[in-house]
């Protein structure tokens, strides 16, 4: 007899649209694990509530999506170093009796750049688009794979300077608005939520020269309103996000079974997305 599968969910609001059931039920079927994942739709004034109620009633893990990921840093008992350092929580783990909080998403973006597309990160020159959430979860691991340097532009410089602050004794951090931007970036990785808008951050085109990489954490069908810019200014190659969606789903498999599915073939299954599906 089977037993009983062990219990995994993401939980977020809305969260329908996710693509991580599907993700993690590949991983699942690849790798020979008996656990099932489901979505967990919260409405915000009770996430506290229904996540711990999740793990009373013998939950094992959850991913955290938006707008969640900062409310769950706050739940659990312990957070990782990469969690703290992004203020942030996409994935707990039960261990014991205790709520453990880390963040995949940074290692999710390296890996994608990496190993999928070929751009290993040392000694590249980064730009990052947008300082929110999204970009904080990133900037710490960009700098430990070795990058030579970060520049962030937000439309709001205050808060590009308070990661520089953050991030400083890391490497190499400096900030301005869009507008200041000068020079060409290896690396210019669209971190705002402007193209959930179908907008794209008003930087000078100049950051791209012949062999930049253009990088957008969103995704969707198709090309985004930046992906489709770069590509319209000669980037050497323009994409969007699925693959860092993948690799941080990837890492929090392993944190939760033991076990590295391969991403590969996840990737190519969803490579040919439906409309209107988000994290
Ligand atoms: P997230 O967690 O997705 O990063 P967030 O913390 O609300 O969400 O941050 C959104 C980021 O996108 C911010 O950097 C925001 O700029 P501001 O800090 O100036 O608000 C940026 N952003 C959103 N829409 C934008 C747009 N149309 N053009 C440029 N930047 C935009």
């Amino acid at each position: 007899m089977t037993a009983n599968p062990d219990r995994y969910a993401v939980a977020g609001f809305p969260v329908k649209h996710s693509w991580s059931p599907f993700i993690h039920g590949l991983f699942a079927k690849q790798t020979g694990q008996n656990m099932v994942y489901r979505l967990l739709e919260i409405p915000p004034e009770h996430f506290r509530g229904d996540v711990l109620a999740f793990f009373a009633d013998g939950g094992k893990g959850l991913n955290v999506t938006l707008p969640f990921k900062q409310a769950a840093a706050q739940l659990v008992n312990r957070l990782s170093p990469r969690a703290e350092q992004a203020g942030a929580v996409n994935t707990i783990i039960r261990q014991d009796h205790e709520l453990i909080g880390d963040n995949t998403d940074g290692i999710g973006l390296v890996t994608d750049l990496d190993h999928n597309l070929g751009l290993p990160l040392k000694g590249k020159r980064v730009l990052v688009l947008g300082a929110g959430g999204a970009a904080r979860g990133v900037i710490g691991p960009l700098l430990t794979a070795g990058v030579a340097g970060i520049h962030i532009a937000n439309r709001s410089v205050g808060r590009a300077e308070e990661l520089v602050e953050l991030f400083k004794s890391l490497g190499a951090v400096t900030c301005s608005t869009f507008a200041e931007v000068t020079g060409e970036f290896d690396l210019v990785l669209n971190a705002t939520s402007a193209s959930m808008n179908g907008e794209v951050p008003p930087v000078p085109p100049s950051v791209i020269g012949e062999r930049t990489v253009c990088y957008d954490m969103s995704y969707g069908s198709g090309d985004t309103a930046f992906t489709m810019w770069a590509k319209g200014y000669g980037a050497s190659l323009a994409v969007t996000g699925w693959g860092m969606l993948v690799e941080q789903a990837a890492e929090a498999f392993f944190l939760w079974r033991g076990v590295r599915p391969q991403t590969r073939p996840v990737l190519d299954a969803i490579k040919k997305p439906m409309p209107g599906k988000k994290s």
